[in-house]
């Protein structure tokens, strides 16, 4: 078989999806393949870090935690998206620490390497600006909705967050299999569980959402989103 009809597991991920298969190839070449169980802690907040990690199958959560240990979820990242970027790119300690949420396989390249690779191919550094800005925005509407809005506002943009992280997008609805523990998402919204709880009975009421044990339906994203953010 010629390096082109190979398959790449590296052609599932959108900041390489400019580059030819046999270059997919060299590139899975220059990195290692690892496995965590659910729970593992693949990067830990405030360690130094020089490696990139694209995620193969599974999930992740990126948290940050204070003194006491309480976390809060900054995002939730699944197949072909990638982390650790910003220490190999600042040299700073790590932002946060990421965490399997389930069985997950990742790919991790060192920073030599992720870095000539960005010279080597400028598309995928711009692929990757692209991906960072994107990250820049969804961050800033989590400030204005920390800082600006009420908490039913806030709690729905927890909810909207998440079904951009991890929904599943049919005809204008959004299935959000694993609904994360209320506690988690109080923290996201700067709130307190009981009131999480309240304002997903009230959006239950109000026909937005339908609760079935974990898993939470937004009825119709667009007009959810309107009536909230
Ligand atoms: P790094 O700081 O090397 O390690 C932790 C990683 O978490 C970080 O790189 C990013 O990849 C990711 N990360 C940190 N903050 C956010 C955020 N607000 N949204 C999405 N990903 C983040």
């Amino acid at each position: 078989m010629s390096m082109a009809e190979e398959y790449s597991f590296l052609q599932n991920v959108p900041i390489f999806a400019d580059l030819e298969k046999d270059e997919l190839i060299k590139i899975e070449k220059l990195g290692v393949r690892k496995k965590y169980k659910r729970g593992n802690i693949v990067v830990l907040e405030q360690e130094m870090g020089a490696a990139l990690f694209v995620i193969i199958t599974g999930k992740v959560k990126i948290v940050r935690t204070d003194e006491d240990g309480r976390e809060v979820i900054l995002s939730i990242f699944g197949p072909g998206e990638f982390f650790g970027e910003m220490s190999l790119l600042d040299g700073l300690a790590r932002s946060a620490s990421v965490v399997a949420l389930s069985k997950t396989e990742l790919f991790m390249i060192h920073r030599r390497d992720f870095l000539k690779l960005l010279h080597e191919h400028p598309q995928v550094a711009i692929s990757l600006l692209g991906e960072l800005t994107l990250r820049l925005r969804k961050a800033d509407g989590q400030i204005k909705s920390l800082s600006l809005k009420d908490a039913a506002g806030r709690v729905a943009n927890v909810i909207l967050m998440l079904a951009d992280d991890v929904g599943v997008f049919r005809k204008g609805k959004v299935e959000i299999d694993e609904l994360p523990l209320q506690q988690d998402m109080a923290n996201m919204a700067g709130t307190s569980r009981e009131t999480v709880s309240r304002m997903i009975h009230q959006f239950i009421r109000e026909g937005h959402v339908l609760l079935e044990g974990n898993k939470l339906t937004i009825n119709d994203y667009e007009g959810f989103r309107k009536q909230y953010l």
